[in-house]
């Protein structure tokens, strides 16, 4: 009997008549860890006052404590935001840009992001560049490094990195990006949406000046629990998109409170993590990815098609381009949802049709055979 795919299904509540190749897009929490959240609401109806008062300070302290030791990181520089975007914004939003700097992004930014990086430039008359990425990608990165580098300028305060690309599928030659940055004065914000638990990270060698990830991807935490590391001499500046009672009173009084919420996701981040433990941290990231890889090879292959990168630039989820010549991929995707039951994500990227698929550890191959089927009917 198989490790992994159907054998370990009873820990999601998934529906599994259908067909799910998105958790890249949202994750999906499985219940112990649905569990582990309940609990702590429980804890915070049981005793409200206690429980904001006393309780959470101390419990979120703890929280950070465990999430920074699985990023490589020391929990006095880990705070807790509710989603990436909100740790893009706290950065973004707190930089003093003045009219004439750059903030540096790229094609394959998230458009949220994109969004974030225009608003508050446009309030400063700051200028943001973008430059266009390879795609798809032939070699090791090398063309990656080099587009970005023709972006840079010494007027960038700013270098928007995805660590992941949401559109694309890339796992960037981060190391090799941040390095290439470190030639200017320019800061860098790693935007890790999908990074922490699909690939190894150590924010301790990583030489980035901000990163900001989920947990809700691929670490396994419910919705709304992501994190903003940022480097020692950055966090007097820093604020969260909310301003509430720390104002003033350093990174950790600043983001630890933004007013009366529901701080469970965040809470259940180390109940996520054991979890994980359950079945090994590297195993799960080793398994995610050969399977990404076995089933975008096998899909390439029976739709003699291609993939969108080498597998050196490839994590839990990979880019396959469809055999179809053309077609609206809204309409696309809601007819595999509708007719198919099937859950993934279809882009048009310079003119062609790409899906992207994603592999968790309830995947299994035959779980993309159905997509290649369903295409086919198309
Ligand atoms: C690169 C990137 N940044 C930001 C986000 C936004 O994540 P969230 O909706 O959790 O803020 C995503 C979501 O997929 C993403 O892929």
């Amino acid at each position: 009997m198989p490790e992994f795919g159907q054998a370990v299904r009873r820990f999601w509540t998934l529906d599994w008549s259908a067909t799910h190749l998105n958790h890249g897009s949202y994750g999906a929490t499985p219940k112990p860890v649905l569990a582990a959240q309940d609990l702590v609401r429980q804890d915070m109806e049981k005793a409200i006052g206690d429980f904001f008062t006393r309780q959470l300070p101390k419990r979120l302290r703890s929280a950070a404590a465990e999430l920074g030791e699985y990023l490589g990181a020391a929990s006095e520089d880990v705070v807790f935001v509710d989603n990436a975007t909100a740790g893009v914004q706290s950065v973004i939003g707190s930089l003093a840009l003045e009219p004439g700097d750059e903030i540096l992004i790229n094609d394959q930014t998230y458009n949220a992001v994109k969004n974030i990086a225009r608003h508050v430039a446009g309030r400063a008359g700051a200028k943001v560049v973008e430059v266009t990425l390879p795609f798809p990608v032939e070699d090791d990165g090398t063309s990656i490094v080099e587009t970005l580098k023709a972006g840079l300028s010494e007027r960038t305060r700013l270098v928007l990195l995805d660590h992941i690309t949401s559109a694309t599928a890339l796992v960037m030659p981060i190391e090799r990006l941040i390095a290439a940055c470190r030639t200017t004065g320019a800061l860098v914000l790693v935007d890790g949406a999908h990074a922490p638990g699909q690939v190894p990270l150590d924010l301790s060698t990583l030489d980035a000046d901000f990163y900001t990830g989920n947990c809700h991807k691929w670490v396994s935490a419910p919705k709304g629990a992501a994190f903003l590391w940022a480097k020692r001499e950055h966090q007097p500046w820093l604020h969260p998109p909310i301003i509430s009672h720390g104002l003033g009173k350093g990174f950790i009084a600043e983001f630890d409170w933004t007013g009366t919420r529901d701080a469970s996701p965040y809470l259940a981040v180390p109940a996520a993590l054991a979890f994980r433990q359950t079945f090994g941290d590297s195993r799960i990231k080793a398994r995610n990815r050969a399977l990404a890889e076995e089933a975008g090879a096998y899909l390439a292959d029976t739709w003699k098609t291609r993939l969108g990168a080498p597998a050196s630039l490839a994590g839990s989820m990979r880019m396959i381009r469809l055999p179809l010549a053309g077609g609206d991929h809204h309409e696309i995707r809601a007819k595999l949802w509708h007719d198919h039951r099937i859950d993934v994500p279809i882009n048009t990227l310079n003119g062609e049709l790409w899906v992207r698929i994603s592999a968790q550890l309830y995947n299994e191959i035959e779980d993309y055979r159905r997509l290649a089927a369903a295409v086919r009917r198309l």
